[in-house]
């Protein structure tokens, strides 16, 4: 029950599976969505002046880095360019850039640099749609601006070229990728030859599903993806991606969040399945994160550098149990047991599985767990005895995911 491996560089991403993800742009000025030029139905004229008041003072990567290693992350995915078009590193293709504010530093480059000398892949996020470039074909589709506007010229070849572009220079002047993340999937068109440049200049950047082509790996998204509810575990790369945010992706300021619950339970249901997780926040316009953004991220930290024993390097063992209540990981001899569902009662029956473990253990506390194998009445027509866990703490744990570790005499 292990995806197959790339089998060269790109498997770092089998290593490192919960990252941070970034959404950073002018849209953190006005603070209310990432596509705030697109859904309040703005003129590109009247956004672009947000280029006049980037200055983000206050940002340091170091900092985004320390919160990210607060909550387990060992990984970044960055926005480089969003649909509005604009774009956080010094680009000669065009104006629309970082380079043209008052902050006119390649922020792009500040966080690279950071990652490269702490050890975090760097992966960068790139909009297909730009509803800035006077060559995209705006045409009311989703995500583009209503029609072309005076003065463009829509022309997806010149299009192309130019994004073709961006992404050498992307994959050229920062060093080494861990991925390239493009975005957004409603742009039919295909080439491979996107990808084919991605892999000549970074061949250990793992590329995701929505680009001009096939990539390396599904991208499942806040809640609306079935396989992911669905499958015991993933049988192809699988990096799954939330935001704190319900609304926006990118810093909104009256933001309505997640419960840490909720975030545990589905950040250990994708991890348990062998899947990857980037959780989102959006940076504020002076670049830093928002304390409740942080109060988040280090909850999930809390949560995840007890448990991850759990997580890390462990392959998904669902398929052992009948019991669709909890999923199971496991690494050499132990078993680990994941309430990744708020639990109906204080036990756990793992039949078919009938061996006793040496020891179980609550991770989350480091309590003994009682296990037993034994009848129950509900197993009366199998006269089956099957291993149980019970007087499980669960009042104790509510708002967390409980893990119990299982060490048995020999792997399962
Ligand atoms: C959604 C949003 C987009 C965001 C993306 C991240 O598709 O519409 O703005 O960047 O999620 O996966």
């Amino acid at each position: 029950m292990r995806i197959p491996r790339f089998g060269d560089g790109r498997d770092w991403f089998f290593e490192k599976r919960f990252g941070l993800f970034l959404h950073w742009g002018l849209y953190a000025i006005p603070a209310w969505h990432e596509q705030h030029l697109y859904r309040l139905g703005l003129t590109r004229a009247e956004y672009a002046k947000l280029i006049h008041e980037f200055d983000p003072v206050r940002f340091d990567p170091d900092q985004w880095l320390d919160l990210a290693e607060e909550a387990g992350m060992e990984y970044v995915c960055f926005t480089t360019k969003h649909i509005d078009g604009f774009c956080l590193w010094d680009t000669a293709q065009t104006d629309y850039n970082v380079m043209n504010t008052p902050y006119a530093k390649d922020v792009l480059a500040m966080l690279a640099d950071a990652c490269h000398r702490r050890g975090f892949p760097l992966c960068l996020y790139y909009s297909k749609v730009d509803e800035h470039h006077p060559n995209f074909p705006n045409a009311g589709g989703p995500y583009e601006l209503p029609g072309p506007e005076a003065g463009d010229e829509p022309d997806l070849e010149k299009y192309k070229a130019f994004v073709k572009e961006q992404v050498r220079e992307l994959c050229t002047n920062y060093g080494e990728l861990g991925g390239f993340w493009w975005d957004v999937q409603v742009f039919e068109h295909s080439d491979p030859s996107f990808n084919e440049l991605i892999r000549s200049l970074q061949p250990n950047a793992v590329i995701n599903d929505r680009g001009f082509s096939e990539g390396d790996f599904d991208t499942a998204e806040r809640d609306w993806s079935k396989p992911a509810d669905e499958l015991l575990a993933f049988e192809r790369p699988m990096e799954a991606c939330q935001s704190v945010g319900m609304e926006s992706w990118g810093y909104k300021e009256d933001e309505d969040y997640y419960t840490v619950p909720y975030l545990l339970q589905s950040l250990d249901k994708i991890l348990a399945k062998g899947g990857n997780y980037l959780l989102n926040v959006g940076p504020m316009a002076d670049g830093t994160i928002a304390p409740k953004h942080a109060e988040l991220l280090r909850a999930v930290g809390r949560w995840y550098q007890t448990v991850r024993e759990a997580l890390d390097g462990a392959e998904p063992a669902s398929h052992l149990t009948d019991s669709r209540e909890v999923l199971l990981t496991r690494k050499g001899d132990a078993l680990y047991v994941h309430l990744f569902r708020t639990p109906r009662g204080d036990r756990v029956l793992l039949n078919p599985i009938d061996a006793l473990p040496r020891k179980a253990t609550l991770l989350n506390t480091g309590a003994e767990v009682e296990a037993r194998v034994d009848l129950v009445p509900s197993f009366h027509q199998q006269k089956k005895a099957y291993l149980r866990l019970r007087n499980l703490p669960v009042e104790d744990l509510v708002g967390t995911v409980p893990v119990v570790k299982l060490e048995f005499e020999e792997s399962r």
